[in-house]
């Protein structure tokens, strides 16, 4: 079902001093920050030659990732995202074999559709999946 890692999300608390590292420390290629208020972060994305990584800091007060931030003062790795085919398969399918998917599918950072699953389903790990 599942096919090619999309990205890792790593929120952390200052996106600038971490977009620095990514580019100057570890010779990545970094965008520059992109505000998302309708999901509550800024994010900067970094290509790498076979997946992505995404810096997420909360945005707004309502940030669905500011918990995490409170939780995590250093930040840390918040989900991994898989790329599907049919995501509307992907979430009968999951739902049918006992997987929680939190909340609706909706349209993810990338204007694609995305759903998460529950983390206590799957080894402790917040899983997006994306649609391709
Ligand atoms: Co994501």
């Amino acid at each position: 079902m599942i096919g090619k890692l999309n990205h890792v999300a790593i929120v952390v608390p200052d996106l600038e001093k971490a977009a620095a590292l990514y580019r100057d420390t570890l010779g990545a290629q970094v965008s520059e920050p992109l505000e998302l208020p309708e999901h509550g972060v800024s994010t900067v994305f970094i290509t790498l030659p076979n997946s992505k990584i995404e810096l997420l800091h909360p945005l707004g007060e309502h940030s669905p990732i500011a918990k995490f931030l409170a939780k995590n003062p250093a930040g840390g790795i918040h989900h991994i995202c898989y790329e599907v085919l049919d995501i509307e398969a992907a979430a009968f399918k999951l739902q049918q074999q006992g997987a929680r998917v939190l909340g609706d599918i909706r349209p993810g950072a990338h204007g694609k559709p995305v759903l998460f699953l529950h983390p206590k389903d799957f080894c402790g790990t917040l899983i997006e999946l994306e649609e391709v």
